[in-house]
């Protein structure tokens, strides 16, 4: 199935978001029912599993072996269900599609312990799902709530929905992590200018994707992530975007995108030149080095060159 780009919503803000239409998503999210961005974490029936394609089997087998069950705080936050079900209730037509799934919950947790984390930085928030992923990571090594010296509480999240980040701090108090969030609502590119004397352990971009080589360059460039620290950005192999894998930037309006397979993505045409050209242009970056996962919409990792 190819995808028609003219029907398919951008969901990079909040306007547009709530624009999808709820039958839409079935059918543009997860066309053929793969179900690779809903990658279930609770064990499926057999009779599920003989349905399974060996990229769903794979997915779902690899979800289930990273969960820890005897970490002293769960692999998947006790708040978790909550918030989701919060969410699915308040913004039915988008939750889950913005939202990272648990397994990217778990990984991104694990990065967070990796590299010792005590500041981190959310840029697009929605739910609070990823951030309550983090400060469940940061309470099992042992990081206190509550502001720190920066006047900052640990983790600093930036959204431009007043109501996306009322129902995200609600989910943080039901998940006990409130002392451990804060939401600053607004535009992440002026709110960044408000953080300029902290640093942070880990950045995770995950917001408009026009702002995506700003976000980088204000995090790398101007002190915002530690020298030690990971930059996680999110949604950076979208179908659109691995479309324009032969092209060189910057991309040519009159470009062909290959064309292949739908899978599991929300792909526009600017979001594909936009991250196609992001891509290139950090990979050529020589401040830092970087290694793309190709899970769920893609993940690169970003950090310094020592
Ligand atoms: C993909 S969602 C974030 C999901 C969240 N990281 C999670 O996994 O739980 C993207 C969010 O970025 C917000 N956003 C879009 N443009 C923004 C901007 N310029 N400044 C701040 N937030 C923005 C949207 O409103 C949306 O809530």
């Amino acid at each position: 199935m190819t995808v028609d780009n003219s029907s398919t919503p951008t969901c990079s803000n909040a306007e547009d978001a709530v624009n999808v239409h709820p039958t839409k998503l079935n059918s543009i999210y997860d066309p053929d029912g793969i179900g690779l961005s809903i990658v279930p974490l609770s064990d499926p029936t057999r009779e599920q599993l003989e349905t399974f394609t060996y990229e769903r089997m794979k997915h779902c087998y690899a979800a289930k072996a990273s969960l820890n069950k005897d970490l002293p705080l769960g692999s998947i936050p006790s708040g978790i269900p909550a918030a989701r079900e919060r969410s699915l209730k308040v913004f039915p037509q988008i939750d889950d599609v913005f939202s990272i799934v648990d397994y990217q919950g778990v990984f991104q947790s694990f990065l967070v312990s990796m590299v010792n984390a005590k500041r981190i930085l959310e840029i697009g928030t929605f739910m609070g799902i990823s951030a309550i992923f983090h400060a469940n990571a940061l309470k099992r090594s042992g990081v206190k709530g509550g502001a720190d010296e920066t006047g900052y509480k640990p983790i600093v999240c930036l959204e431009i929905s007043e109501q996306f980040a009322e129902v995200a701090r609600s989910n943080f108090v039901d998940a006990g992590v409130e002392e451990y969030i804060e939401v600053i609502v607004g535009d992440a590119n002026r709110s960044l200018a408000q953080l300029r004397d902290v640093t942070f352990d880990i950045v995770f971009i995950d917001a408009d994707k026009d702002s995506y080589k700003s976000y980088y360059d204000t995090a790398i460039g101007d002190g915002l992530l530690n020298r030690t620290g990971i930059l996680i950005v999110d949604n950076t192999a979208f179908q659109s975007v691995v479309s324009y894998m032969d092209a060189p930037v910057p991309v040519d309006p009159e470009y062909k995108p290959l064309s292949f397979k739908f899978d599991m993505c929300k792909p526009t045409e600017d979001w594909g030149i936009t991250l196609h050209e992001f891509n290139e242009y950090i990979r050529n970056d020589p401040r830092t080095e970087v290694v793309m996962l190709p899970l769920f919409t893609g993940i690169t990792l970003v950090r310094f060159v020592n």
